[in-house]
């Protein structure tokens, strides 16, 4: 039984971009990463992918799959190979890919995930990514860690526990549709980090990750449209995190108005 992967390839200097079609024997439990890994050995050397634990852990090969974001080691081919109509809906509106509406049973569609710059065939460039994560300051200063500070109650553990499965894969900002067209936008993984850190009762810096995130590119640049929660592989609800910092920063902004009315 054979499968073939339709791959995007670019960044060669020739042609803006175009798709190579590779045949591939199929295996049981295969996934995406493992056919591109037997293109990559077997037909083209030069394909050029990311990926670091093969265990669905560090969020390197997170692509495009029949045009739905996804973790390329998790991804079962069995399960995308069927064919049909290619649905977008999932990606929410125009993706800058050349249209591709249908594909022949037996075929996978792979492309590089949307909303960040491709530098190499299924390889997008992810520091703009990283410059808003460390944006949000998300970790512990000095003192955090001395003796007794680490403890927390099991209901705080459970508040946190959604947030603090992220894997940073990005997938998230290739799914919202406000990343996509604002790369100045915060992103939905960088928010649910900052929310993983202010409802976290240990944490006393709360205040200065709150006003970073107070702007209309933080959580005020929100469409609210769940996309990020939808997609995640690690099932991080960020437009809920991104929620309840708006709430508290109305909740600040009320009591700040009436104190100012009382006084
Ligand atoms: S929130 Fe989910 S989709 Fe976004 S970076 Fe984290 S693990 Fe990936
Ligand atoms: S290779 Fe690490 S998450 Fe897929």
């Amino acid at each position: 039984l054979t499968v073939r992967f339709r791959v995007f390839r670019s960044g060669r200097g020739e042609e803006e971009c175009r798709y190579d079609v590779f045949e591939v024997e199929e295996w049981e439990g295969m996934t995406v990463l493992g056919g591109l890994f037997a293109i990559k050995e077997e037909q083209d050397g030069s394909l050029a992918f990311r990926y670091s634990c093969r265990g669905a852990v560090c969020g390197s090969c997170a692509v495009l799959i029949n045009r739905v974001p996804g973790l390329a080691c998790r991804t079962q081919v069995r399960d995308v190979k069927n064919g049909g109509r290619v649905l977008e809906l999932r990606v929410h509106g125009p993706l800058a890919l050349p249209e591709i509406t249908w594909l022949p049973p037996g075929e996978v569609l792979v492309e590089p995930l949307p909303g960040f710059k491709v530098v190499r065939d299924l390889v997008v460039d992810i520091r703009g990514f990283f410059r808003s994560y460390r944006r949000v300051t998300p970790w512990f200063r000095d003192g955090a860690s001395e003796p007794g500070a680490g403890r927390m109650s099991p209901e705080d553990r459970e508040k946190v526990r959604p947030y603090a499965n992220c894997i940073l894969c990005g997938i998230c900002c290739a799914a919202c549709p406000v990343h996509r067209r604002d790369p100045g936008f915060l992103g939905p993984a960088a928010l649910a980090k900052a929310w993983r850190f202010i409802s976290d009762a240990r944490f006393r810096e709360k205040e200065e990750v709150l006003r970073v995130v107070d702007s209309p590119r933080g959580v005020w640049g929100c469409d609210t449209v769940y996309m990020c929660t939808q997609v995640c592989p690690k099932e991080v609800p960020p437009t809920q995190g991104i929620t309840a910092m708006r709430r508290l920063l109305l909740k600040e902004a009320v009591k700040k108005a009436l104190g100012g009315g009382e006084g």
